[in-house]
């Protein structure tokens, strides 16, 4: 098929170049495994998981099937007022896997509206204990949490938040980012170690500031994902749970990226062994399929919330999409992690990503322009200094290159960042990074 057999003149497309992509379009028309074909027929090693999300690799019969067998049992039902099987199903499952007493599943379509659900919960439960003068967020410079304006309030994506930055939510407030370019630019697989506590900035300037006891909750990303695979210093995540506990403050992570077996382990909470009072997911549970996302909650949550003395027909927290817990993305989701699990996903997810680590750091190590790389997880990023006057310009360039031959990278800045399904190999790998290694020389 040539490009032009298609209309272009309808589609804008989303987080997009639009007028760089109508010269260049890169349209798939099929996929399978680890390879997208294009509409002009070329091969493409799918070096993402198409945005963190297709952990299983492409086209996978058991969850397939399971979304045709769905279709002809319960196609949809309404989410409010009533449910449906496979929505507690799902629930099940996730709450199981997931650790602590996180165990309670609201489930919603996306990151972006995880992210505001989670906020919505925080300033909810407060409130349901008579603390309603909770209602500060802090989220961290460069953290990403979708495009609702929740999120792109406690988000710290400069770009993100620039035409819109007179109406985001008025009490937010930023931690510092976490990043040493100095002493851990590089960081292979190991979690790098901070001559620096990043969280006294946090402990004496932001909370007194606010006053802790005004403070709803803390969201972060357990890795900085879309910022370009960012990794906490050692103990981090531990502290920031013990000032969250000091303070009465709900810890939240952000687990879009980090969910369903991108480090090795269930979340980035087992990765890390610190439980968030709520845990946001979508990616990679319905294996990029069929949208899903959700939040899952404590109990003590859920409990403050249904501890009420409104009567028993007024509805506890005002709050659900449309298609929250779709029967047909939950079939999908209770396929996916059947697979990940009859698989061994997770723990190969591990075991590939210190290949992948090790491959970018034999390689990229020294090349022209490369002022940092980080591997943690099945991903890994590779710094480039910018251009002069033009950042981002020259990740963009090396994107489109690797595109041209075959390989889809994800350019966050000028960084470059693989990571690809959990079912990689290691020929995989060697073509992602040379491909990406070549395209680096060329534009040094
Ligand atoms: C950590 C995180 N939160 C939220 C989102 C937003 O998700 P969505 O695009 O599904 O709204 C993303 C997307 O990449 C993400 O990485």
């Amino acid at each position: 098929m040539a490009y032009n057999d298609f209309n272009m003149d309808n589609h804008w497309l989303p987080f997009t170049p639009n007028r760089s992509f109508r010269k260049n379009p890169r349209v798939f028309v099929a996929a399978d495994g680890i390879e997208f074909t294009t509409h002009d027929g070329k091969k493409v090693i799918d070096g993402i998981s198409s945005l963190w999300c297709v952990g299983a690799g492409h086209n996978r019969k058991p969850i397939n099937e399971a979304i045709k067998k769905q279709l002809d049992t319960l196609d949809y039902a309404t989410a409010f007022q009533a449910s449906n099987d496979r929505a507690f199903q799902a629930a099940e499952r996730i709450a199981a896997m997931a650790p602590g007493d996180l165990n309670k599943v609201l489930f919603c379509n996306s990151g972006s509206e995880a992210a505001d659900t989670s906020l919505k919960v925080a300033l909810a439960y407060h409130r349901s204990r008579g603390e309603g003068h909770r209602t500060v967020f802090i989220g961290r410079e460069k953290g990403y949490h979708g495009v609702g304006f929740g999120g792109m309030s406690v988000g710290g994506i400069p770009a993100n938040r620039k035409v819109f930055s007179s109406v985001l939510l008025p009490r937010v407030d930023h931690m510092r980012f976490i990043h040493d370019p100095v002493n851990n630019a590089y960081v292979n697989g190991v979690e790098p170690e901070f001559q620096e506590d990043l969280l006294l900035e946090l402990e004496n300037r932001i909370l007194p500031l606010h006053d802790p006891s005004n403070v709803a909750a803390i969201i972060v990303e357990p890795v900085a994902g879309s910022a370009g695979w960012y990794l906490p210093p050692k103990g981090y995540l531990k502290r920031l749970r013990e000032i969250c506990d000091k303070h009465g403050i709900l810890l939240i992570f952000d687990e879009v990226i980090t969910g369903f077996g991108r480090m090795g382990t269930n979340f980035g909470a087992d990765f890390y062994g610190v439980v968030p009072d709520m845990l946001n997911f979508a990616k990679c549970v319905t294996n990029g399929v069929i949208p899903l996302g959700g939040v899952i909650c404590r109990d003590k949550l859920y409990d403050a919330m249904m501890k009420t003395d409104a009567p028993e027909h007024v509805i506890e927290f005002f709050h659900g999409y449309t298609y929250s817990g779709h029967p047909v993305a939950c079939a999908a989701a209770i396929a996916t992690l059947d697979l990940f699990k009859q698989e061994n996903s997770f723990q190969r997810a591990g075991e590939m990503g210190k290949v992948l680590g090790n491959a970018f750091h034999s390689t990229f190590k020294g090349m022209p322009n490369v002022i940092g790389i980080r591997s943690l997880g099945l991903a890994a990023a590779v710094e480039l200094a910018p251009l002069a006057g033009a950042p981002g310009k020259r990740a963009y360039e090396i994107f489109l290159d690797c595109f041209k031959n075959g390989a889809l990278v994800r350019p966050a800045g000028d960084t470059l960042v693989i990571a690809p399904p959990y079912i990689v190999e290691k020929s995989h790998i060697d073509t992602l990074v040379n491909t990406l290694a070549d395209s680096i020389r060329r534009h040094a």
